[in-house]
Parts: structure tokens; C-alpha cells; sequence
């Protein structure tokens, strides 16, 4: 067991939210859901002491680059540390809602994969769908955001994604959902019609 990953639950419990890191079933899991056949812009919500982070650093090529969101400083002072002589991988020490902020100070405008092992399902319901909104909107067309949760609650929340397959991973303390929200790969097409109707629907218009 990880002593700095014990020792940051015990600190703030609700939001570590687990107290061991994910299993490497898992980990092969979620990384498994993303093609590395080419050069990758990845974010990922929450990598805690990084054992996601490791395997996607081991897997992307020397032009990706890997963005790491993590409240905890004390994880993200780990984390500076394990990847201090890889220049692919940022740690950002701030909350996954400055995504879009944070990667437009560096130039990017849109990532490949987001992935996420924050715990959504206690999120505010607002700060819930805004996160999922900026999501949405930064991945590119074709593009995936990954989640690894307990329950699979973020499916009802997460309908403007045009596509959701989830599969259940035994081999983690405790199991795990992992799902893959699909944006649809085209520029005007499903995906752009899905935010059109679901702007209508808000402004009330029928
Ligand atoms: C369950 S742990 C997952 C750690 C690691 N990804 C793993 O699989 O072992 C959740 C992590 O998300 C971080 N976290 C929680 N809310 C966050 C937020 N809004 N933005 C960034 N990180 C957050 C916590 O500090 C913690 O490191």
C-alpha cells in the first residue's frame, strides 16, 4: 500500500475518496481504451500518486503530452518529482474546473483523452455538469473522456457525450465502472447537432 496515498485519505477523505491507489488491472484496463498509434494530448482529473499517469507516460510517444490536475499539493509535489525529467508531462496543482484556463496558457485547445478518477458522484450537481461541459467541449471531435468510478451514476449526468459503453473491472479494491464517453468524430455532425438542441432546450424554445 502507497503510506502517502493512506496518509493523504486520512487528511481529506472525501476528497481522496479511496484509500489505495487503482489496481494494475485497472490501470492496463483505462489505458487499454486509448490508441497510441500516434502523437496524444491527454489530460487526467485526479492522478493522485500517479500510477494511471505512469502507464500513460510509459505508452505515449515522445511528441505527446500528458497534463496532469491534481488538488492535493502533496500529491502534486510527488508527482513534479516522479516526472521531473519528462518534458511530455505538466502537474497542474489546481482543480479540474480550470482544464480549459490551464491548457490555453500553454497553447493547447483541445485534448485526444480526458480521463478522470476524481469522484464525481459526490460532486455538486452543478459543479458536476460544468465539469462535464468543459470536458465535452475541450476533447476534440472523435476524442474520449474515460472515468473509473465506484457507481455509474455520471452516465445520467453525461447524455450530451454521443456514445457510452461501460464494462465493470473486478480486479480492483473496490471494483470499478469504466466508462468511455464518445465524442462523435466529425466537425458539424452529431455531436455539434447534440449542443445545438440541448442549447434550444435551455433557452426554452420547443
Ligand atoms: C480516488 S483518488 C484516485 C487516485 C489515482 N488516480 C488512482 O487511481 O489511484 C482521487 C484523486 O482525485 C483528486 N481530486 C479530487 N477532486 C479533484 C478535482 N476537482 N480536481 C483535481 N483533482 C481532484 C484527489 O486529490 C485524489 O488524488
Amino acid at each position: 500500500m502507497s503510506a502517502l496515498f493512506f496518509k493523504r485519505f486520512l487528511q481529506k477523505p472525501f476528497q481522496i475518496a479511496s484509500i489505495i491507489p487503482s489496481s494494475k488491472a485497472l490501470v492496463e484496463r483505462v489505458a487499454g481504451k486509448m490508441a497510441f498509434d500516434q502523437p496524444r494530448v491527454i489530460a487526467e482529473y485526479g492522478p493522485g500518486e500517479g500510477v494511471h499517469s505512469r502507464e500513460l507516460a510509459r505508452r505515449m510517444d515522445a511528441q505527446s503530452r500528458l497534463f496532469l490536475f491534481e488538488l492535493d499539493p502533496a500529491f502534486s509535489r510527488d508527482l513534479e518529482r516522479q516526472f521531473a525529467d519528462d518534458p511530455r508531462v505538466t502537474v497542474i496543482n489546481r482543480d479540474a474546473a480550470s482544464l480549459s484556463a490551464e491548457l490555453t496558457l500553454r497553447g493547447i485547445n483541445q485534448c485526444d483523452y480526458i480521463l478522470s478518477g476524481i469522484p464525481f458522484s459526490i460532486l455538486e450537481i452543478k459543479k458536476k455538469r460544468a465539469l462535464l461541459q468543459d470536458t465535452y467541449d475541450v476533447l476534440k471531435p472523435g476524442g474520449a473522456f474515460i472515468i473509473y468510478q465506484v457507481t455509474n451514476e455520471l452516465r445520467q449526468h453525461a447524455t450530451f457525450f454521443d456514445r457510452a459503453e461501460s464494462e465493470y473491472c473486478l480486479q480492483n479494491i473496490p471494483p470499478m465502472f469504466v466508462t468511455v464517453f464518445q465524442k462523435a468524430n466529425t466537425r458539424n455532425g452529431h455531436a455539434h447537432t447534440t449542443r445545438l438542441i440541448r442549447a434550444v432546450s435551455a433557452n426554452g424554445a420547443s
